[in-house]
């Protein structure tokens, strides 16, 4: 039988467990999406505590494509050597290290990226926009298509072991797989094989400028949870084209800020409630693709994680807001100490990632539970 902390291959990487550090903005970047000392030494703990794997936070591959402030930038060459202090840091403590690369599309405000409209797939009311988002042309869609090309490739040369795709959570990539949001006429809209020519592309562009042999990861909603928006049969398609193309795992998410309560970042989760809310839309993408999937959102307790393991629903465990409570929570189920996450998905750490004081878990008395 398979064990959480054995040992795992991802493509040519080996894991040195199934455990994942899925990517969270920590809020602590610079004014123009530089990596600072602070970040730097959060990811030192984060590679030190435990994970396999660690998935640094959402980073901007062109200056439109900002979600918001105190967010990194992978969009210029002069951030490499920022990118490789950010990679050593994870690395140090014996994970391996995976960069989120991201646009925000329409989910973004035009304050933060330099007063101009932001773009997305169509001009669309949604809640999901602040603003109404003008259409982009398809120039800018090969413009957007290179700089995940070349923001793959400065994290490859930064000692990145790989990059993943934000896929999920309402972003530019999903604002093209779903068809609320994605009206466009031309080959990058319509039917879902249209919807998905521009996520498959991104693929390519990644494989052509970073290398075919440098792996390739995915998240992906699988199911947005809104009325004629992207669902779980579309996710599962798109899950399995996406592994008949290389690509070397996908972590299951789903949502997006329009979804209400069934948003990526769910409320009122503990040990044995509510826990791998997405159990189901995993469980389906797992039996329809070959490569490694990765299961985020609610998982609290190490029995939760080798329930699924057994039941072979998932082959990944991602955590995040656990790992804010206690970024050495890995390390202390690898030494026995089988207590659950402290975490109460009460959701205070989003508001010290947005004061500038880094994402903190603010909840004093889950933190200081023995
Ligand atoms: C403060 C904070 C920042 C986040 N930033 C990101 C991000 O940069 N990229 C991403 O894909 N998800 C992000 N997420 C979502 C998490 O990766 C994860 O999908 C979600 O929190 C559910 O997992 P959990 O129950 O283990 O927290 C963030 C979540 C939190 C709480």
């Amino acid at each position: 039988m398979f064990e959480i902390f054995e040992p795992v291959e991802v493509a040519t990487l080996t894991l040195r467990n199934r455990i994942v550090r899925s990517a969270t903005w920590l809020g602590l970047a610079g004014r123009g999406g530089e990596v600072t000392d602070a970040l730097v030494s959060r990811y030192e703990e984060l590679g030190a505590g435990g994970a396999g794997l660690v998935i640094g936070e959402y980073t901007f591959v062109s200056r439109e494509g900002r979600h918001r402030p105190g967010m990194t930038g992978a969009h210029e060459d002069d951030r490499i050597s920022d990118l490789t202090r950010w990679a050593s840091a994870i690395k140090r403590g014996g994970a391996a290290a995976a960069l989120q690369l991201v646009h925000a599309g329409g989910q973004t405000r035009s304050e933060w990226i330099g007063d101009t409209i932001p773009v997305a797939p169509s001009l669309a009311i949604s809640p999901q926009y602040s603003e109404t988002p003008r259409e982009l042309y398809r120039e800018e869609i090969t413009r957007i298509l290179k700089a995940f090309g070349q923001a793959a490739r400065r994290a490859r040369e930064a000692g990145f072991d790989a990059v993943q795709i934000h896929a999920a959570h309402g972003f530019l990539v999903n604002q093209f797989l779903s068809p609320l949001t994605n009206l466009r006429g031309d080959r990058y809209g319509g039917d879902l094989r249209g919807r998905f020519r521009f996520l498959q592309e991104v693929v390519v562009s990644i494989q052509l400028a970073a290398g075919a042999d440098f792996p390739v990861l995915v998240k992906l909603n699988g199911s947005d949870f809104l009325p004629g928006g992207f669902d779980l049969g579309e996710a599962c398609d798109v899950a399995e084209w996406l592994s008949q193309r290389g690509v070397a795992m996908i972590e299951v998410s789903g949502g997006t800020p329009g979804s209400g309560p069934l948003k990526p970042v769910r409320r009122g989760v503990a040990p044995g409630q509510g826990e791998a809310y997405f159990r189901d839309q995993v469980g389906a993408i797992k039996r329809r693709v070959a490569c490694p999937v990765a299961l985020v959102g609610g998982l609290r307790s190490l029995e939760t994680l080798e329930e699924l393991l057994a039941f072979g629903e998932a082959d990944l465990f991602s955590l995040s807001r656990p790992l804010l409570c206690e970024p050495d929570l890995p390390r202390r189920w690898q030494s026995g100490d089988r207590a659950p996450s402290r975490c109460v998905a009460c959701n205070r750490c989003f508001e010290s990632a947005r004061s500038g004081l880094g994402a903190a878990c603010g909840n004093e008395e889950a933190r200081s539970r023995p």
